[in-house]
């Protein structure tokens, strides 16, 4: 293990140098024009886990981007393991915002300033440096691993899920290990045993075939935006409670004890709020921050488009209104569920004046898992190992889909394992990677995969 950490240690600046290769390709993949970077990216990445020494590299086509799958399985009677990452990242707007351009990373403060820095091929590339290292240090790995990355966990992974159901017994693993989320804090590592879901709705409202004169017209037909304005104002009420009959039929309540362990964790809302630049938080009342961003579901408005929004003023009736509505979900809420009764009440509080349609945009199920297991042990022995300090146990808020289907189809447990801090700007301008939790993350990945070796379950 020695000659594994002093590689490690000594090739510190070139993983930085393969790393910004990497965070240079715009694998986009919501957008259609990055279409070939996405394909671009799963072949870098293909090419990369050939380099290092796994075998049966393989592209897998989908009917949307390609899966990237490879594996060493040398390590006989040794525990098999699933490293699953995505190479997709989330579109870059709004540019102007960025210090310096997303696809163009750059080292300021001991942090790399890129899009997918943290999120999630920052932390994916940890992995492949510790396999890398184990490799071509000692000719082999102590477990035996397989890996999928997959370039469309920000749409909702909705061509990864049947491969995996599809694939159960090619990716049977003792354990599935991801890195795709936050420590809690600067120098606390942290396990996560909890991930919300997913059920993002778009409304569109028409009143008219094309937008109208206001004075011609205001008075004689309704206005969509101020229908949507109206039916959106219904969603919630002023104490953050979600008024959709049955929304939280299902919701699984806090338990005292679980309650307990958050207080315990050195939250700071004051550090939050400036952090965040708002006048105060917010929420549903009766609950702490923590306990409303880990385990309450929410509604949120993401989007909003209608009528006129340049310089000045244009006297219209816009034609139409539009809104992109996310739901984060936690157990028990089914995301279908929870679609159908948001398009039922939608519906019912809708005039007649305007013409209504909803689309399900995508959904994704909450998770939660035991954390009283071996692999969970074993990943807090390594992430004391690499960053020092022994792991928190925390939720999150943010939703990863495939971790229930992995659980689901698998029937292994899957440990969180992630070294994004929460200051890395997820999703907006100037996201970031901590070079030291990269460089920490690469000696913790090493040090679990030697840890999983020794577990006896
Ligand atoms: N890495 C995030 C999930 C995450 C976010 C974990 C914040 C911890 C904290 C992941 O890549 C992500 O953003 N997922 C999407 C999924 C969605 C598009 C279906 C999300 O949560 O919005
Ligand atoms: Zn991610």
């Amino acid at each position: 293990m020695n000659s594994v950490i002093d590689f490690i240690h000594a090739n510190r600046g070139r993983y930085v140098e393969e790393l910004t290769q990497l965070l240079a390709i715009p694998s986009i993949s919501a957008l259609p024009e990055h279409r070939d970077d996405v394909r671009r990216c799963a072949a870098w990445v293909a090419d990369e886990l050939a380099r290092i020494g796994l075998e049966h590299v393989e592209v897998v086509e989908t009917e949307g981007h390609p899966i990237v799958r490879a594996d060493w399985l040398h390590a006989e009677g040794a525990p098999t393991a699933l490293f699953y990452g995505h190479y997709d990242v989330q579109p870059a707007d709004p540019l102007g915002e960025w210090t310096t351009p997303p696809f163009e990373p750059d080292i300021r403060d001991g942090e790399i300033f890129a899009r997918g820095a943290s999120d999630d091929k920052g932390q994916v590339f940890a992995h492949l440096k510790a396999i890398e290292a184990h490799l071509s240090q000692t000719g082999r790995l102590p477990i035996n691993m397989k890996v999928v990355l997959e370039g469309e966990e920000e749409v909702g992974s909705e061509h990864l899920a049947p491969y995996v159901r599809g694939h159960a017994g090619e990716l049977a693993a003792s354990v599935v290990i991801i890195s795709d989320t936050e420590m809690f804090d600067r120098g606390v590592p942290s396990i996560c045993y909890g991930l919300r879901g997913l059920a993002y709705m778009q409304i569109e409202l028409r009143g008219t075939k094309g937008d109208l004169h206001s004075g011609s017209y205001g008075g004689a037909v309704a206005n969509p935006a101020n229908v949507l304005a109206h039916v959106i104002a219904q969603l919630k009420d002023k104490s953050g409670t979600i008024r959709i009959p049955g929304f939280y039929d299902d919701v699984r309540e806090l338990r005292e004890e679980e309650r307990a362990e958050f207080k315990r964790l050195p939250f700071d809302e004051i550090a939050l709020r400036k952090h965040l630049g708002a006048p105060r938080l917010a929420g549903e009342r009766g609950y702490s921050v923590l306990e409303r961003t880990w385990a309450r579901p929410t509604l949120d408005v993401n989007g909003l488009l209608a009528g006129w929004t340049g310089e000045g003023s244009k006297t219209i009736i816009p034609a139409a209104a539009m809104a992109k509505i996310s739901m984060r979900l936690v157990p028990d809420q089914h995301p279908d569920r929870i679609a159908e009764r948001f398009e039922a009440y939608v519906r019912k509080i809708t005039p007649r004046t305007v013409d209504l349609k909803i689309t399900k945009l995508h959904g994704g199920m909450p998770w939660m898992t035991d954390f009283d297991n071996v692999y969970v042990q074993a990943a807090a022995r390594a992430l004391e190992q690499g960053f020092g300090k022994r792991p928190v146990l925390t939720r999150e808020g943010g939703s990863i889909p495939i971790v229930a289907d992995f659980q689901a189809a698998l029937d292994a447990p899957v440990v969180l394992f992630g070294f994004g801090l929460p200051d890395d700007n997820l999703h907006a301008p100037n996201e970031k990677f901590n070079l030291d939790n990269f460089f920490n993350g690469v000696l913790a990945s090493a040090f679990l995969y030697r840890e999983i070796a020794g577990t006896k379950s």
